[in-house]
Order: C-alpha cells, then structure tokens, then sequence
C-alpha cells in the first residue's frame, strides 16, 4: 500500500485511474461490490467507502439494484463549491443593471437563455383557452363584481389544500391568500414581517428578483453560503442570527434558482426549529418544489413547522403559464398581516383566473401534464450540461439541478460575465451574470443558464457561441 493512504482511497485512486485513463468507458458498469471485496480482500464497507469517494468526485454513480456505472464526461463535471460570504449585511443595488440584463436576453433573436421562462411548446396554452371560455361562459357574474376586499376562490383553496396532503400536513385552508404571482406572495410577506433598514438572510447565491425586493423595500442582504447539492449552511444561518436580529430568512429550499439544491429533511426539520428559537420568520418560495427530478415530491419546510412561523410561496408560473400569474401564499400566523397587505397593493386576484385554475388542478390532465414536464425539465437540463462541458473551458464547474430548470456555471477566475454580457448579446445570446445574484458582487466568473427550452440545434449553437466568447 502506498503510504499516506488508507486502504479504501488506494482503491479509490485505482478505480479512478482506470476511469480517467478511458479503460472504464461512460455508461459502463464496474465490478460488483462483492467482487471488489473478495478480489481486494477488503470489508463491503471499506469497497462501499471507495466507491462513495468516486461518487463525490463526480466519477461513478449509484444505480438502484444495478451497482455503480462510470458517468459520462458532462455529468463528470464537479459542481461549484459553496463560497464564503460577507459576515455583515449589505445593501443591494442590483435592480437597473438587472433590468438591463432581462430586456436585452428578451429583445427578437437572442436565444432565450437568460430569463427562467418555460417554452410556450410545454404548456397547456390549448386546455387553459378551453377552461376559460367554460368558467367565463358558467360564471357571467365573475365578470361584474369588483372589489377591493381580496375575494379568495374556495375552489382553488380546497385544491390547494388537497395538493399539500402529499407533502405538507395538509396545510389549512384558513392560512391561505391568494395572489398575483409568488413574486407579489413574497413581497407581502416581506413587507408583513419586516421595516425598512432590517436584515433579511438569503442563499448565495440567491434568486435576483429576491434581491431587487429586498432592494426596493430598503432592506439589506446577509448573504448566507449555500451547496450546490444540500442548500443554505444551517451552521452559518446559526452563527448568523445568534447575535445580531435577522428580521427574516427567505429562501429556496426545494430546487433553489440557481443552484437547482434541494435540502435534505433533516436540514428543513434543523432550519425550522432553529427560526422559531431564534424568533426568525421563515420565508419559503416552493416554486420549483413540484419540479423535481428525484421519485418523491421534495418536502417544503412548513411540512416541519408546528409555529406557523414559515410563509409558503408558490406559483403556477413555471409548470401551466407564467401569463396566469397567480400564486398564493399559505401563511400560518402572518396572515392576516399578509391579507391586509395583499388589500392594500392589489385589491384581489382575478377571480376567473382562479376558476380555471382551480378546474384544470382538480382534473386529471394537470397530474399528467406534470409528470410529462419533470422528465422533460431533467432532459433539457441534461442535454445543457452537456452542451457547456462541450463547449466551455475545461476548468469550468456546472451544477447538477435536483430540479427546476436552470443551470449554474462557474467559470475560471480570471473570466468576468458581467464584462462579457454586451458581446453575448452582439453575439445572439442571452444569460444572467453571477453578480446579479448576490447581493455583495460576488460570483463575477459565474452565469446562469435557463433550460426551459427544447435543446434545438439553434440552442446548441448559442451555448457554443458562448463558449467561444468564455475561452477568448
Ligand atoms: C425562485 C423563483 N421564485 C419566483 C419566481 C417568479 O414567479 P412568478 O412568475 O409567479 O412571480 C421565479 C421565476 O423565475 C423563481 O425562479
């Protein structure tokens, strides 16, 4: 045995070896576990060990009942490592150079690879129509009434309620409120819970339009770091709010925008206890939550709330139709500090567009239909993984998403995407700059990528496109 090494890593650094070497070839299978334990005359766990060290390298995968298989070179692509944050908060300042980057990734000709928008060719667009056209033909009286006291649809609730049963409890259908999209469920329930100048934890990096709220309600950003894998470090969420008071903690737990994570169960079950000792409000954008690629339905953390100290946000904009906007937010005990606010921003939410929704949730066809989008999510967010380990610089590190429909790319550290974006445009290609999704300005050799398109030649071409200018 070489020394230094104990003796599962030599067997690690065999197999490994004969994998980079290409003696063990992508999509084949290794020796069986026992096999390597007689041959090696090594314990199961000691092989299991080795074989689990190949896993986190990124080298071999774990199938059910099949044993370990080598992966293919873009699923070999290691994902960005969590990085360290500022320890203080910060004010944000990302919106203009946000709403710069969104208009330029939508203008005609430029594939859509910035904003995270579903291809209309995925959606319900024809069953939707129909659903109108019956609630409104049904229902003349939604087309009269006018009020500005939110009028939630008991349909839509009861629905929601059913769907949560699965996953969450079931939530009860008092909490809810009904609303214009998740981005207004998350706005109401930042303005119910905190005061301008306040401290609101979020994941780094985090979802930019979480940033450009904190930014227009005058709150700053405590940048928590965040694994590509497991999500928001629940030991520097602790350390953070042991101190100082951190008005609240919003986040994506379930396939985070960008980095695709999904906390663990026990992390959430953490997350959640630690918030009500702390007195944290917790708010949680389970937009993507449905959207995942595993077998099971990831819990939210409201699953693990007893305080009703955790808001739940949703919408229907990435799975029917981000033109719906609707959403809602279940809110435990702010809710009627998140109704009262809801009144005052918008009065309510189109009650015919909760009808539909409401008709197309207790049909069959949304099941189906959202079964058909997860697999076709995964395959669109494979094939881009597999086009930028292509195309971009090798160095480059990409995520692998448990879920949604984008991608995170961390490029080498001398490449700047915000320096770049203007000849990504000229060159026919959107994306966002990392920098946009922190609150700091980190993450300047990162980009995200939307997968929410088909992989079409064109798309290919534009992603090698943006290889070209990365590498120059
Ligand atoms: C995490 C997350 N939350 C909210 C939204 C916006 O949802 P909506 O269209 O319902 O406002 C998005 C869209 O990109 C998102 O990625």
């Amino acid at each position: 045995m070489e020394e230094g090494l104990l003796r599962y890593e030599k067997l690690a650094e065999d197999l490994g070896g004969i994998i980079v070497a290409g003696n063990l070839r992508p999509g084949e299978r290794l020796p069986s576990v026992r096999r390597l334990s007689r041959e090696r005359r090594l314990s199961v766990s000691t092989v299991l060990q080795a074989l689990h060290q190949l896993e986190d390298r990124g080298l071999v995968e774990a199938r059910p009942q099949s044993g370990y298989f080598v992966r293919h070179a873009a699923a070999r692509r290691a994902p960005p490592d969590p990085r360290s944050t500022p320890e203080e908060p910060v004010p944000v300042d990302v919106s203009q150079r946000l709403m710069h980057v969104l208009q330029a990734g939508v203008r005609p000709g430029i594939a859509p690879l910035a904003a995270a928008l579903p291809s209309s060719s995925l959606l319900p667009v024809a069953t939707l129509q129909r659903l109108y056209g019956g609630v409104v033909r049904r229902h003349p009286q939604l087309l009269e009434g006018g009020s500005h006291i939110n009028m939630d649809e008991p349909a839509l609730v009861r629905q929601l309620v059913l769907r949560s049963v699965g996953w969450a409890g079931p939530l009860a259908a008092a909490e809810f409120v009904i609303t214009n999209s998740c981005t207004e469920a998350l706005g109401l329930c930042l303005r119910a819970v905190t005061r301008p100048g306040d401290t609101v934890a979020v994941e780094s990096p985090a979802y930019y339009l979480m940033l450009q709220l904190l930014e227009t309600l005058g709150l700053k950003a405590l940048e928590i770091p965040t694994d590509p894998r497991s999500g928001i470090s629940l030991e520097a969420l602790d350390l953070a709010t042991r101190g100082s008071r951190i008005a609240a903690c919003l986040l994506v737990p379930n396939a985070s925008n960008p980095l695709g994570s999904i906390m663990p169960d026990e992390n959430k079950w953490r997350l959640a206890r630690l918030m009500v000792e702390r007195a944290v409000p917790v708010i949680e954008d389970d937009i993507y939550g449905d959207l995942h690629f595993g077998n099971q339905r990831p819990r939210p953390i409201k699953a693990f709330d007893h305080a009703g100290n955790v808001m739940l946000c949703s919408s229907f904009s990435k799975c029917l139709s981000p033109a719906l906007r609707i959403g809602f937010v279940a809110a435990g005990r702010y809710r009627p500090q998140i109704a009262l606010h809801k009144t005052i921003t918008s009065g309510g939410t189109n009650p015919v567009t909760q009808l539909v929704l409401a008709e197309y949730l207790e049909s069959g066809a949304c099941a189906r239909h959202m079964r058909g989008l997860r697999r076709i999510y995964q395959r669109q967010v494979e094939a881009m993984r597999a086009a930028v380990a292509r195309y971009f610089p090798p160095t480059t590190r990409i995520t692998e998403p448990q879920g949604g429909f984008v991608l995170w790319v961390e490029l080498p550290a001398d490449v700047d995407t915000s320096a770049l974006y203007e000849q990504a445009i000229a060159a026919g290609v959107g994306y966002v700059p990392g920098e946009l999704f922190s609150a700091s300005g980190m993450y300047r050799n990162c980009l995200r990528l939307n997968c929410g398109n088909p992989h079409t030649p064109e798309i290919d071409n534009a992603v090698r496109r943006l290889g070209e200018l990365m590498d120059s």
